[in-house]
């Protein structure tokens, strides 16, 4: 793993009509790490794994992927969308069949048959859904559905994972299978994680480094250690130990 930045913000704002939602004066995501988004509820996480995974212009400020800014031209705007995969709140899923939802993007981006099937049948095994491949995504549980909204996310093994409370409604072994799934993909394919959670135990299990955020302005950033165990900010320590009142 190296220690260099794979995306930095500076002055980053957005706002909705005339509300202000985000401010982020400065922030960098390391390489190769999991860095995880805490703050309540309303605080502009999604909002700022919208806007950095290119689906939402900010309203100021610029954003670097690689050391250099957003391109403008439309082929290297798609070619940098192409190393990003995010996996939503509201997950959603492609009206096929199981299998055609984990193929899809890896054929979209052209890679060979025999490499498709390996991938997808790999991971079918890996998430517990090889019998329903051929079920229609849409008639999945809640629970399945949300297992293959990750799968789908994870087989086109992005540089850079954006998740938005990946495992929020899992029961906790299925809650433990992702988030090995996660690590095994950090590991082995070095991919930059940012991780919105509620679960501040998940967030300390698998994060290196934490943002935390509170009323749109990011408060405090760093090893995900000094975060939980100390904190530079009063409104950090209050988050991080529950007592936050909001
Ligand atoms: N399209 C929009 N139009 C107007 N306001 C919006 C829009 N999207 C988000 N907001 C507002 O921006 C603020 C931040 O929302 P956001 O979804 O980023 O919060 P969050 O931190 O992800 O919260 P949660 O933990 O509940 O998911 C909220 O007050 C929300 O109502
Ligand atoms: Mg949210």
């Amino acid at each position: 793993m190296t220690n260099s930045s794979i995306i930095k913000v500076n002055n980053l704002s957005k706002l909705y009509g005339s509300k202000e939602v985000l401010r982020v004066a400065e922030a960098v995501v390391r390489r190769g790490y999991i860095t995880g988004i805490i703050g309540p509820s309303g605080a502009g996480k999604s909002t700022l794994l919208r806007i950095l995974n290119l689906l939402e212009p900010p309203s100021r400020g610029d954003i670097f992927y690689y050391d250099r800014i957003v391109p403008t031209a439309k082929a290297e705007v798609m070619a940098l969308r192409r190393k990003m995969t995010m996996v939503f709140q509201k997950s959603f899923l492609l009206e096929m069949s199981v299998y055609d939802n984990l193929a899809y993007g890896l054929r979209a981006r052209k890679l060979p048959a025999e490499e498709i099937k390996k991938r997808v049948e790999t991971i079918l095994e890996t998430i517990g859904l090889a019998t329903q491949r051929k079920q229609r995504a849409n008639t999945l549980s809640g629970g399945e559905a949300q297992r293959l909204a990750f799968a789908r996310a994870v087989v086109l093994r992005p540089e850079i994972l954006f998740l938005d409370e990946p495992t929020a409604n899992l029961d906790p072994a299925n809650v433990e299978l992702l988030e090995r799934l996660l690590v095994q993909l950090n590991q082995d394919c070095g991919t930059t994680v940012l991780f919105v959670t509620h679960n501040l135990f998940q967030a300390q299990r698998l994060t290196h480094d934490t943002i935390f955020f509170c009323q749109g302005e990011l408060v405090e950033a760093g090893a995900t250690e000094q975060i939980f165990t100390a904190p530079h900010c009063e409104q950090t320590d209050a988050f991080v130990r529950g007592k936050m009142i909001y």
